[in-house]
């Protein structure tokens, strides 16, 4: 498999996890798509889990796995509504995803990924910042959340100020948390100015 400038974010994560010394078992929430971040686990020993809402998604997932004979264990569903036990994870991450949702299931979508984390645990997010290119675009529906026509399509993207997310850490020690702009770290996008977090869960 060819790792790109783009999996920078999944790498750095990924080299968390693994000075931890919990079970290599980790999910990815809004996991499908033609380049899923879950084979960078999966090249590194883990037990993947993903959960992905659309079908087609799904599909590109799977059609990399059989490339590059791998299996990742995408299941039809939805990371509101996350269908596992309480802390059956070690790692729970949501890669470019979980700023498509209004900020209210943004915060219950947290909820779930830290129900289902191991106390010890880490997740990884990423979200949008009030500093992309496209903040602003569209019709702002409630504070900080705008939606606007792509590609023939209504997308909704929630933007954060600088310290906002943090309030859905507050049961985890924030471990890294930084914002960066794609567009000058990978250059395969619009400029999109992203905060990341990492954090383990109390
Ligand atoms: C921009 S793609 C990113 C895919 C992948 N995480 C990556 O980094 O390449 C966002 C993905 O999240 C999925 N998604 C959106 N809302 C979801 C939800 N509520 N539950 C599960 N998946 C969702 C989309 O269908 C899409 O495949």
């Amino acid at each position: 498999m060819t790792l790109h400038l783009r999996d920078t974010p999944i790498l750095n994560f990924l080299n968390e996890c693994n000075k931890t010394s919990l079970e290599k078992k980790i999910l990815d929430c809004g996991a499908g798509g033609r380049n899923p971040p879950l084979a960078i686990f999966y090249r590194d020993g883990y037990e993947t889990h993903g959960i992905e809402i659309l079908d087609s998604q799904i599909g590109k997932a799977e059609k990399y796995a059989k490339e590059h004979d791998m299996d990742f264990n995408i299941i039809k569903g939805d990371m509101r509504k996350l269908p596992y036990e309480n802390e059956s994870f070690g790692f729970v991450f949501s890669h470019h995803t979980i700023f498509h949702l209004p900020k209210a299931e943004i915060a219950l979508t947290l909820k779930e990924m830290e129900r289902v984390l191991k106390p010890g645990g880490l997740i990884y997010v990423n979200l949008q910042s009030h500093e992309c290119i496209g903040y602003g675009e569209g019709e702002e529906v409630r504070e900080g959340e705008f939606i606007a026509e792509e590609h023939g399509e209504m997308v909704l993207h929630s933007y954060y100020d600088d310290d906002e997310a943090d309030v859905y850490f507050e049961n985890y020690d924030i471990i890294m948390k930084r914002k960066f702009n794609l567009l000058i770290a990978a250059n395969w996008c619009n400029n999109m100015a992203m905060i990341e977090y990492i954090a383990k869960k109390k």
